[in-house]
């Protein structure tokens, strides 16, 4: 065969390769050096007219770096056209690491502690299965006092308050306020503190309720601590959460646990004052239970209420966090939708 028809022929071949093997697979047909259609054309060049051979030699050598240099270059474009599962593109913008969030009750209630931290006050825990006697019996709610239907209790025990030497019940507390008894029981006056927490009472779950929910208890008790300090107390912290322009009221109330008892309001956002259905028509939207620790209290833990007094509160973190943040189905804490979750920077 001569130069001109292997050309030809090179390029007959090339034309119907379609993959990368086809070309390997040329490579080898033309530039092998056993068996290489080049190698015999060599070959055959030796046995040639002696005047003929540089002429011949020389195209033979051209001829093969043409097909070395075209099987090369169709080799490189076949596989940059391939679809790269191997290769590491570093032009794309990076992805970035989800961040986490915190939830925005953690949130919510991190910012109460700051806010008495600053206060002068001090945090403390107390254990969520609770005893009856501190629950209700110690804050002034003896078993047939009417007060305790206030609160559909989780009992884990026996249902059976104990009297007369029965077996105490185990509950599920139903509110922070056992932890006045708690801290009374092991401390001296003066005391500042506030007690955050899970409770828990037999509710469903509907878009204001929830069987498990977040209290936060205060408890300042000494020689001279009046209305007036439980009012400027709970005012400050009303203002510094929910803002200055927010107004506030007290409003008379019942707790057994003190005497006088009062809830704080702080006037309503939606309709700022005028009446709407978040406020019952009434502009005003409660916050908060409180009141000046009752006697009985104090002599349950041992202190002399002719010398101490003291005011508590009681606060319901969830609905903290509804009002401010203006949430109406306090569900949605509980479900886990990060959609939710992550809308509350902090
Ligand atoms: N324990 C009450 C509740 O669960 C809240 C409360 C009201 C706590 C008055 C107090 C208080 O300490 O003085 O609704």
């Amino acid at each position: 065969m001569d130069i001109e028809s292997l050309t030809k022929l090179f390029a007959h071949d090339l034309a119907g390769a379609g993959s990368e093997a086809d070309l390997r697979g040329l490579r080898d047909k033309y530039l092998s050096r056993k068996n290489g259609l080049i190698s015999a054309f060599l070959k055959a060049v030796a046995t040639a007219p002696q005047d003929d051979r540089p002429a011949l030699g020389q195209a033979a050598n051209q001829l093969k770096r043409h097909i070395d240099f075209t099987l090369i270059a169709h080799l490189s474009q076949m596989s940059a056209n391939r679809p790269a599962v191997d290769a590491i593109d570093v032009t794309l913008p990076g992805r970035p690491p989800l961040l986490g969030h915190r939830h925005p009750l953690t949130i919510l209630r991190e910012r109460l502690e700051s806010i008495f931290l600053r206060m002068g006050f001090l945090i403390v825990e107390g254990p969520e299965l609770e005893d009856d006697y501190h629950n209700f019996e110690a804050l002034n709610m003896p078993a047939e006092h009417p007060a305790r239907d206030m609160q559909d209790t989780l009992y884990l025990a026996s249902p059976v308050p104990a009297r007369g030497g029965g077996r105490p019940a185990t509950l599920l507390r139903t509110h922070t306020s056992g932890m006045q008894i708690r801290y009374m029981e092991t401390h001296r006056p003066p005391i500042r503190l506030i007690a955050p927490g899970r409770v828990y009472r037999r509710d469903g779950l509907d878009l204001t309720h929830s069987p498990m929910f977040t209290q936060v208890e205060g408890l300042v008790v000494g020689e001279d601590v009046t209305l007036a300090d439980l009012k400027g107390t709970l005012v400050a912290f009303a203002r510094e959460l929910f803002g200055p322009e927010r107004k506030t009221r007290f409003r008379p109330s019942f707790f057994p646990y003190t005497e006088p008892s009062g809830e704080l309001d702080i006037s309503c956002a939606s309709c700022r004052g005028s009446g709407c259905g978040m406020c019952k028509q009434t502009g005003w939207i409660e916050v908060l239970g409180s009141g000046m620790v009752h006697p009985a209290v104090f002599e349950a833990v041992g202190y002399d209420p002719e010398t101490y007094t003291g005011f508590a509160f009681g606060v319901g973190v969830e609905r903290l966090a509804l009002l401010k943040w203006g949430i109406e189905d306090i569900r949605l804490f509980y479900d886990n939708d990060l959609r939710f979750l992550e809308q509350f920077p902090l």
